[in-house]
């Protein structure tokens, strides 16, 4: 388990340089954390095993966004950069767990 995070997290690393996103997006990259700081949470394996394949979750967990933003950037992850979108109970969870852990009230 711990290995597949790691391939993941390094493909996710490599794959992520090669999409061009900025280095600082890789700064809080800790290795021996398996989860890369994201808080413990309901939803969080699902989000992260959905949205790792392309990209850090620094680009996600730098943000604050409210509900309607983070289901447009799910929307836009999905229509225009090729997440295949899970099924709607998944997305659901993803989105809560995006709203609760980064919504705009919540302190950095
Ligand atoms: C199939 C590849 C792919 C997957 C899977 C993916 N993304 Fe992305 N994501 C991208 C690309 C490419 C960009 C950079 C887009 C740009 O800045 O033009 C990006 C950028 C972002 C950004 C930064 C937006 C900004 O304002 O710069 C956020 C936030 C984001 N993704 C969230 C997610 C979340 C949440 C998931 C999982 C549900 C996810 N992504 C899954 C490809 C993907």
């Amino acid at each position: 388990m711990r290995r597949t995070v790691l391939v993941l997290g390094l493909l996710a690393l490599v794959t992520g340089a090669g999409w061009g996103l900025s280095a600082p997006a890789f700064a809080a990259y800790d290795p021996d954390d398996e989860w890369q700081g994201l808080p413990e949470g309901e939803g969080r394996e699902e989000l992260y095993y959905n949205c790792i394949a392309c990209h850090s979750t620094a680009i996600i967990q730098q943000q604050r966004l409210n509900r309607r933003v983070w289901n447009d950037i799910l929307v836009w992850m999905k229509d225009d950069m090729g997440w295949p979108e899970p099924p709607e109970e998944e997305y659901d969870l993803i989105l809560d767990y995006l709203v609760e852990h980064f919504g705009q009230d919540v302190p950095r």
